[in-house]
């Protein structure tokens, strides 16, 4: 199986990418770090706690990681969702039980900057929330690069936005700490923004199908994507919602599930219109280094047969 580690805000779509990492049987989940994102690091690393008791693997190791972004305190300030209102898919603890289980001692940079220091066959990274811990892990030691054979990162936006016009929310929480993954010289990046995640909607019948499976991952995926559904449902009236972090999971055991270009992307930090924005360089003149694999599509009829397939076992 594959060897990853996953950096989560857990969150509701990050729960669905943590049972789908340490459920599929082609992954072998090394740990959990966690990070302030959709609600602080208390809050993501309890919900982080609880998915993982929940679905009988609270033997894999939750690291608590930081609390603000690298240069600037302030941060997400505010959300541009309205806090426990069904409008934010995020608030509020997760609706499972409270975790039995603590997070471990070592905190998340030390668990990175050791696991990848000791690593003897390479580790793919999965960041899907903001860049806070791994860009620092990167700052105490830059050759752990080389430990990793890709990271895949959920983040960014060519053509869509979300917390803001031109920014997506991970990104956006953390900008600086998203320009040094970005430049940190990975021998493969893969980033999945909203332009792909935003084609992988699930639908109620897909949760129905979930609920149906009777397995702990599968009603707690429904009660997690429900969540989700209702909130995007409010601003569009589609019915349906992305799941973004779990299309990053997929993609390890799927490839072919999101179709990716070789570009050059960049982080701007400095102008307060476009903070946070990926810019995304696709003029085919264009001479800046290609340093990332953009993904701009995906496969919502796969990550479906991928979610019903790994919760139902
Ligand atoms: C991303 O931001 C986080 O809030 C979500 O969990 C997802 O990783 C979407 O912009
Ligand atoms: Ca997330």
């Amino acid at each position: 199986p594959r060897k990853l580690i996953l950096d989560v805000d857990t969150g509701t779509d990050d729960a669905v990418a943590i049972m789908f990492a340490a459920l599929h049987p082609g992954l072998d989940l090394l740990g959990v770090t966690t990070v302030r994102g959709n609600v602080d690091v208390e809050a993501t690393t309890d919900n982080t706690l609880r998915v993982l008791d929940w679905i009988g693997h609270a033997e894999i190791g939750v690291f608590k990681g930081l609390a603000r972004p690298v240069a600037r305190a302030g941060l997400p300030g505010q959300r541009h969702y309205r806090r426990g209102g069904t409008m934010d898919p995020h608030g509020g603890a997760l609706p499972i039980p409270e975790p039995s289980s603590t997070h471990r001692d070592t905190g998340a940079i030390e668990f990175l900057v050791e696991t990848l220091r000791a690593a003897t066959e390479k580790i793919t990274l999965v960041p899907v929330g903001p860049l806070s811990n791994i860009a620092t892990a990167l700052a105490v030691d830059p050759s752990l690069t080389e430990a990793v054979d890709e990271i895949v990162i959920m983040g960014g936006g060519h053509a869509v936005g979300n917390v803001t016009a031109s920014a997506e929310f991970n990104v956006w929480a953390d900008p600086e700490a998203a320009a040094l993954v970005l430049s940190a010289g990975f021998e493969r990046l893969t980033l999945v923004p909203l332009d792909a995640t935003h084609q992988a909607l699930i639908g109620q019948d897909t949760c129905d199908a979930l609920e149906k499976l009777g397995t702990p991952a599968g009603t707690a995926a429904a009660r997690f994507i429900g969540k989700r559904i209702a909130a995007y449902d409010e601003i569009t009236g589609g019915g349906t919602a992305p799941v973004h972090d779990v299309v990053c999971t997929a993609y390890l055991v799927a490839p072919e599930i999101i179709t990716t270009t070789h570009l050059p992307v960049e982080v701007d930090t400095v102008s307060p219109l476009t903070i946070g924005r990926t810019v995304v360089d696709t003029r085919p003149q264009s001479t800046a280094e290609r340093n990332a694999h953009v993904a701009f599509g995906a496969d919502a009829a796969m990550l479906v047969k991928l979610l019903l397939a790994t919760f139902g076992a």
